[in-house]
């Protein structure tokens, strides 16, 4: 291809605005005149979604791979795990000649009924923006483009594609948009999709504010804006917006709209421009892999698939240590519910993938551990209800087996895209099966399937153990054994909490919305933020996750005692395997303030890492934290802000099992501008080095020497820089601060 910037001038307008939208549901268009190919856009997340019949939006698809979804993936902690993942998924997507793949799903989950939410990774930005960025960088280091979706404030599917989502603006950047903001400006991705929701009355796909002046300009994205299929409403402002491509396609009437909004002067051909460049853009680095796309190792997939469920699946329970199971103990074991032989691993809608293989714990169980006599009973019907005659047999096979390990979970059609769940029930039968059960043996185990919380309190206190497995992709049920009978030693920790009932749920009054509006009325408060403020006891906390063997904690070290607002602190962990097999720890860090102007969460996840320790080995884990870690966002001063005063460095083993602490005093206040412009502060710019050196070459000399010769307390830096043209008797106009700003930004 040539360069973008010369195709751009020989196009023709007509050939521009086509462009702006797809030739068919999943292709761009092509210009064979100038040699510019078309691309192709792939579902989904966690598997590649290829329509047999290519440009066909739904029908069968070809077989890929599918391995565990992000809710599933999220509670790996591990960046590695993700990112080795996410290559997988390029090297299927490059064979199956497909250039962006339409992942990750990033939303943060305000409630476990948003019917989505096994497509996302956690309730926490910090958590979900790490590992969402190990993705994209996985996947784009196969030449893939990853597409972080759905921006912004997608948070339920009730009314998608209209509801108009009130969230206010700190909330916004510290929960909402902090996760994309992280996955961005961490990974740069190549792609970006907008949602299909109204965020504060203005649909996303047409939201300025959202996809170029926070996006582009504060956090420097330089891709493609593609809206999600069918988000455009109005083409023409959504192309002054920000949104470049327009899919599915072909959008005849959209690219006329373009064209005459064109000629009638009411949209700059340079928009157009920019947009139809940044499409060229991202066609030629997608194109640009010259070597053929190697075949892909199916079976070698299928392994990758067990290794990552069995490492994200977390011992919620475990009494008496009943688990691993051991075949010498445990010589019969009564498999019992549907799920053991045919395993929930994957939701509905778009990211639906279909496997190569699937594997479940029956047939798993029969290859691992033969020498084990297994019985299995389906239990319930395969829609989940109750049938008195299979579980009547399910109960008689648990009597008399050493071990019962039950598997439960959402029936196919219970999470999906499109719809939200009602309540958090399991299915009647399901619950049935293992009250009877666990009535007749005292060595019951359930396996939950699930992509997001359901109820367990009416069972959870007559079980010993339970292990969450999650909707965690085709090997599933053959991870679920590894980990059942220690071959694999559960690391999983929850990435949301469990909490005991539904009317505890943070969003529970602000869900799904009223008249066409959600209000996010519990504000930053989401997930254990909320539990941890309101002081509620969820049923299994955020971080949640048990190992077959024993971590002690400490001495934790801090580099420094104080910090100032330029300066980083080193964090040094020690931890130890105490217990007799060899594990995984996730150590999760935790700052805290003392004291804030606002209400703050009680403490929030800054860091964490995941350690492999042999038995009885030691290691430190090292985290670096700068004052940016200890702030609040201040929409007053469009500002990140954080207090001086002392803050709780909190490091343990879950939100809830904090082992280790110390505390650090911010000796000065920290004020960050998100971005500068005429209403910043004087201090804002003067603090900034771009935005001093700006000031430097625009102010006179002598203004800028009084400015600068000032101390950071003076009246003069608190004031908005358009004020200092009062100062500058007639030096500086209007006019000339706009210019300033307009210079900053380049
Ligand atoms: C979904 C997206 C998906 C797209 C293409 C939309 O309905 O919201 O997540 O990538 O369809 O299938």
């Amino acid at each position: 291809m040539q360069p973008v910037q010369e195709l751009v001038r020989q196009l023709t307008l007509e050939e521009k605005a086509a462009l702006c939208s797809g030739a068919t549901a999943w292709r761009t268009e092509a210009v064979e005149r100038l040699g510019i190919p078309s691309i192709v856009l792939s579902d989904g997340p966690h598997g590649l979604r290829r329509p047999v019949r290519e440009d066909e939006l739904g029908g069968p698809s070809v077989p890929a791979t599918c391995f565990p979804t992000a809710s599933a993936m999220a509670c790996s902690w591990d960046r590695q795990l993700v990112r080795e993942v996410a290559q997988a998924l390029g090297a299927e997507a490059r064979a199956a000649g497909v250039h962006v793949l339409l992942g990750p799903g990033v939303n943060m989950k305000r409630t476990p009924l948003c019917g989505r939410n096994f497509e996302y990774f956690s309730e926490d930005p910090y958590l979900a923006g790490e590992l969402a960025a190990a993705y994209v960088e996985g996947l784009q280091s196969t030449g893939v483009s990853a597409c972080v979706k759905h921006f912004a404030a997608n948070n339920q599917e009730t009314d998608r594609m209209t509801v108009d989502a009130v969230v206010d603006e700190r909330t916004l950047r510290e929960i909402y948009l902090a996760v994309f903001e992280r996955v961005i400006r961490k990974a740069r991705p190549w792609s970006v999709m907008c949602s299909y929701n109204r965020l504060n009355g203005v649909y996303a796909s047409q939201h300025r504010w959202l996809l170029t002046e926070v996006l582009r300009e504060a956090w420097g994205f330089d891709g493609l804006v593609v809206s999600d299929w069918g988000a455009v409403e109005d083409r023409v402002a959504g192309l002054a917006a920000g949104l470049d491509l327009e899919m599915p396609g072909p959008s005849p009437a959209n690219d006329a709209r373009i064209v005459e909004a064109v000629r009638t002067g009411q949209l700059d051909e340079a928009v157009l421009d920019r947009a139809v460049e940044r499409i060229l853009t991202l066609v030629q680095k997608v194109t640009s892999p010259s070597n053929p796309a190697p075949p892909v190792d199916v079976d070698a997939h299928h392994r990758l698939a067990r290794r990552a469920a069995a490492a994200c699946m977390v011992l919620l329970k475990n009494e008496g240590a009943l688990l691993p199971l051991q075949p010498d103990r445990h010589r019969s074991v009564a498999l019992l519910g549907g799920m053991a032989a045919a395993p929930q691993f994957q939701g509905g809608g778009s990211s639906r993938v279909n496997p190569t293989r699937t594997e479940s714990a029956l047939e798993a169980w029969r290859e691992v551990a033969p020498e084990v006599s297994v019985s299995y009973h389906q239990g319930y019907r395969q829609d989940g209800g109750r049938d008195a005659a299979l579980l009547r047999a399910a109960v008689d096979a648990a009597r008399v087996a050493d071990v019962a390990v039950v598997f439960v979970g959402l029936p196919d059609g219970v999470e999906s895209e499109g719809y939200d769940r009602k309540d958090m029930a399991l299915p009647e039968g399901h619950v049935a099966l293992i009250r009877e059960v666990a009535r007749v043996q005292p060595r019951t185990v359930v396996v939950l399937h699930n992509g997001a919380p359901v109820d367990m309190a009416g069972w959870v206190g007559q079980v010993p153990a339970v292990l969450l497995a999650g909707l965690a992709g085709q090997a599933s049920g053959a991870a679920a054994v590894d980990v059942l009978l220690g071959r694999v030693n559960p690391s999983g920790k929850l990435a949301e909490t469990y909490p005991t009932r539904l009317e505890q749920t943070p969003a529970f009054f602000d869900f799904p919305g009223e008249g066409g509006h959600v209000r996010y009325g519990e504000r930053v408060f989401i997930g254990y933020r909320y539990y941890d403020a309101r002081d509620v006891e969820p049923l299994f906390p955020f971080g949640h996750g048990l190992s077959y063997t024993t971590f002690a904690y400490g001495p934790l070290a801090l580099s420094r005692s104080t910090i100032g607002p330029d300066e980083s602190l080193d964090v040094t962990l020690w931890v130890r395997n105490t217990g007799e097999r060899a594990g995984q720890e996730v150590v999760q860090l935790y700052v805290g303030p003392r004291q804030a102007r606002v209400a703050r969460p009680v403490k929030e996840l800054k860091g964490f890492d995941k350690v492999a320790l042999a038995p009885g080995e030691s290691r430190p884990v090292r985290f670096v934290l700068t004052a940016l870690d200890l702030a609040y966002y201040d929409p007053a001063r469009r500002a990140w802000v954080a207090e001086p005063g002392l803050y709780d460095i909190l490091v343990g083993a879950s939100s809830r099992d904090i082992r280790v602490q110390a505390t650090v005093e911010l000796t000065q206040g920290l004020h960050a501008e998100t971005r500068l412009d005429e209403e910043s502060t004087v201090r804002a710019w003067m603090q900034h080095p771009a935005g001093r050196l700006a000031l430097e070459r625009a102010l006179p000399p002598e203004l800028f020497g009084r400015l600068a010769g000032q101390p950071p307390t003076s009246f003069l830096w608190e004031l908005p820089l358009k004020k200092l043209s009062l100062l500058s008797q007639g030096a500086l106009d209007e006019s000339a601060i706009r210019r300033v700003v307009a210079a900053l930004r380049g």
